[in-house]
């Protein structure tokens, strides 16, 4: 079908789009209305973890459609259940409460964070965020993210999210004060250029939140999931935090989204916290088939590997031409261009002939590369080769 016979000016404007429609994709490839395909390093924004229809979600997707598809969020379901136990087995929580997407999982954390400051520490409600950081598009959570511009967007913000500078704890001793109730962060800041916060960063962290009674919120919705190497990027740094959210990659392309807490932090009270969707057995039951197949034996030694491959052939076209070198951890990785050719290097990689390539500038200085989890090495030598033919046509 040609772009111009898709109805599509229906549709409800918020970013300018290419005039492509996408109608199917397999694996690390994704095809457009013209046939033309395209191979995909950004998979869904960091969200397809094993890649394009991933035959054991289909299968469970398939299997619970026949079964169960929404009870009502106020039974239980066995799709729920077992999903968040997996959770709980293969992490440092206890307790799992299923949201639809990244924003709502984060605003039941700073719920649950205020709601726990009433109960433990007299009314503090305070939660420190970082510059650059990204936390979502709901009010609250605009206002937690550090993004330039959003705070006047939507004015007046939700108060209560001071910001400190991110591996500079000396800027988050500085915000403490009485109202304080905890920190949340990116352990990788995704949207704010693929920024890791240090190892010692994160355990100054835990130690400073601990000696002032503070929960540590670790956002991650795109961190998470096997894309940092490890099933949770917190476990790079050798800490237990107090609660976790997850988004994204937890349901490998379907709206599902997670927060997790230790079993002393989980205050909730009847009525507190809910929604239609959360915990319906259609996606948990996806995402219980992504956990699986993420913690099966050798599958996240496979993305350290695929990952480490990518940042040596990344640092090898760095030295080549001259850029700044590459940052990330496991499969989030960016390219550091050095100079503001980042928007236009995604437009040409788009346009390619005969096959395109979906790359992002997550800044406009930088390439951000988010493939699927199970992506190969011919497939990065294939992405590599591609750039390379652009770099030369700039
Ligand atoms: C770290 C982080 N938190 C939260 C979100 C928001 O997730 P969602 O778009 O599913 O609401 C994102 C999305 O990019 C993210 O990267």
């Amino acid at each position: 079908m040609k772009f111009t016979e898709y109805p599509i000016e229906s549709l409800m404007y918020i970013t300018n789009r290419p005039e492509i429609v996408f109608t199917h994709g397999k694996g690390s490839w994704i095809y457009d209305n013209e046939g033309k395909r395209y191979l995909d390093f950004i998979q869904g924004w960091a969200v397809n973890s094993l890649g394009h229809c991933n035959e054991g979600m289909i299968e469970a997707l398939e299997k619970q459609a026949r079964t169960l598809i929404n009870p009502s969020p106020a039974f239980y379901n066995e799709p729920m259940a077992k999903l968040a136990n997996l959770l709980t087995q293969h992490s440092c929580f206890d307790k799992v409460f299923f949201a639809n997407s990244g924003a709502e999982a984060n605003e039941g954390a700073i719920k649950l964070a205020r709601k726990w400051g009433r109960k433990h520490k007299d009314g503090a409600y305070e939660i420190i965020t970082f510059d650059h950081s990204f936390h979502g598009r709901t009010l609250a959570t605009m206002s937690a993210s550090g993004k330039p511009g959003w705070d006047t967007i939507y004015a007046p913000q939700v108060p209560g999210f001071p910001k400190a500078d991110l591996n500079d704890i000396a800027s988050v001793e500085k915000l403490i004060t009485k109202k304080t109730v905890a920190v949340m962060l990116e352990p990788v800041q995704g949207e704010g250029g693929v920024i890791p916060a240090t190892r010692e960063f994160m355990q100054q962290l835990r130690a400073l939140t601990k000696q002032h009674n503070l929960l540590l919120i670790v956002d991650e919705v795109q961190s998470g999931c096997g894309r940092a190497g490890t099933l949770f990027a917190y476990e790079l740094s050798g800490i237990e935090p107090d609660v976790m959210t997850l988004g994204k990659g937890i349901g490998g392309g379907v709206p599902l989204a997670a927060l997790l807490a230790k079993a002393d932090v989980q205050v909730f009270e009847a009525g507190d916290q809910g929604g239609t969707y959360n915990g319906n057995p259609l996606m948990t039951a996806v995402g219980y088939s992504v956990i699986s197949q993420l913690t099966a034996p050798g599958f996240l030694e496979g993305v350290r590997a695929r990952g480490e491959y990518l940042r040596a052939q990344l640092l090898a076209l760095s030295e080549e031409r001259g850029f700044l070198g590459e940052r990330g951890e496991g499969l989030l990785r960016a390219l550091l261009l050095g100079k503001d050719i980042g928007n236009q290097i995604v437009e040409k990689a788009r346009q390619m002939q005969p096959d395109g390539l979906l790359l992002n500038a997550a800044r406009p200085n930088l390439l951000r590369f988010m493939p699927a989890l199970n992506v190969t090495n011919d497939e990065i030598d294939q992405m590599m080769s591609m750039l390379r033919s652009i770099l030369d046509s700039l």
